[in-house]
């Protein structure tokens, strides 16, 4: 088992297939960023899935492929199968424009969830946000999925000033759909230019709703990034992730694998271990996994609480999002 120092055990693994992607979201990428690791760095396909065998083989029961957008790999199809065969929940975080594409490989892996990214139910937003004219493929390819029995949570990463104002309209979405949608507060990273001015915070976004909604809390897991909501009556849920406002560290199950193959035990770890130069070196990697781990800070990387609050974000050590995986 994976258990770090403050006896968390540790069974999720995210990988990222790539540090591209078919967007260029504000808060998620660079403005400058043209820095995509080559394909010879990345990790291969057959690496990708020997490595997630030994994490497998450690106590790894679910694995979430992220990017940057990890269905424009080439080989997204033959990973994800590959991935299959191991005995773990096989999930995905994506943006949904080529789901449509996927949906016969995601059944075939026995692939149930899927996270997909969706700021704004307003083609223009949209288009602010993410440089790119998607809005009418990925709302369509969300209902697809839907229709095709998939559960599906929506991540909206809520930046005031661009679109608090819809966190409503995303809410009305789960009367008539069983949608999850996910109200993520805006968080620093590498080149994403954060400021506190740009948060709308967790008691923010219930404050805004509760003006309109009667809901209830639902129960939340040991592990749940979210805390959960439902409009009574209403087909979806919503939930709030609040990292910044309300950190849910206590209860964290997760590690990270980076496309160029580095261990970062937090989102916001400043140290990573490169697993795939010791793999490609045919070193045995267990030992470095373990050793990741048990760096593993209590909170947040160890990153954000100074005796007077939270650190200015400029000094954050990290990378950019896209190159993280979320
Ligand atoms: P499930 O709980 O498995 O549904 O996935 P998730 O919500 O953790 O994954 P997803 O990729 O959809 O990420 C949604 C948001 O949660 C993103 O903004 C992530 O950066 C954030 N997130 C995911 N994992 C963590 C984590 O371990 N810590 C923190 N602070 N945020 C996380
Ligand atoms: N703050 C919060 N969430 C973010 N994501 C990307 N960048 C940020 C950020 N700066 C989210 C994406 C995606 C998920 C994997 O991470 O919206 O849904
Ligand atoms: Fe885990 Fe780090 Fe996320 Fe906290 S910030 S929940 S420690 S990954």
């Amino acid at each position: 088992m994976l258990i770090d120092g403050f006896q968390r055990v540790h069974d999720y693994l995210r990988i990222s297939l790539t540090d591209n992607c078919n967007l260029r979201c504000n808060y998620c990428m660079p403005a400058d960023k043209n820095d995509f690791t080559a394909p010879a760095n990345l990790m291969q396909a057959h690496e990708i899935f020997q490595i997630a065998e030994i994490f497998s083989q450690l106590g790894i029961r679910k694995i979430r492929l992220t990017g940057g957008e990890p269905l424009i790999r080439k080989d997204a199809a033959e990973i994800i199968e590959r991935l299959s065969s191991l005995p773990v929940e096989l999930t995905l975080s994506s943006n949904g424009i080529l789901a449509d594409r996927f949906i016969s490989c995601f059944k075939q892996a026995g692939i149930k969830s899927l996270n997909i990214s969706l700021d704004s139910l307003h083609a223009d937003k949209f288009a602010r946000i993410t440089h790119r004219d998607y809005f009418a493929k990925v709302f369509s390819n969300i209902q697809l999925l839907l229709k095709e029995n998939f559960h599906v949570k929506v991540n909206m990463v809520v930046m005031k000033g661009v679109n608090d104002d819809e966190i409503t309209e995303f809410v009305n979405l789960t009367r008539e759909y069983p949608l999850h949608i996910r109200f993520i507060e805006f968080m620093p990273f590498t080149g994403n230019k954060w400021n506190s001015d740009q948060l709308f915070s967790h008691e923010e976004i219930l404050n805004r709703l509760s003006s309109t909604f009667d809901y209830i809390k639902l129960k939340d897991g040991k592990h749940d990034t979210t805390r959960k909501f439902k409009v009574i009556g209403y087909e979806g849920t919503f939930a709030l992730i609040s990292t910044i406002t309300e950190p849910f560290c206590s209860g964290c199950n997760r590690l990270r694998l980076t496309a160029d193959g580095k261990m970062k035990n937090c989102l916001f770890s400043k140290g990573e271990t490169n697993l795939l130069a010791a793999f490609r070196k045919g070193d045995d990697i267990i030992p470095l996994i373990k050793e990741n781990i048990i760096a593993k800070k209590a909170e947040r990387g160890g990153q954000f609480i100074e005796p007077d609050g939270i650190r200015d974000p400029a000094s954050i050590v990290n990378r950019s999002m896209v190159a993280i995986g979320g």
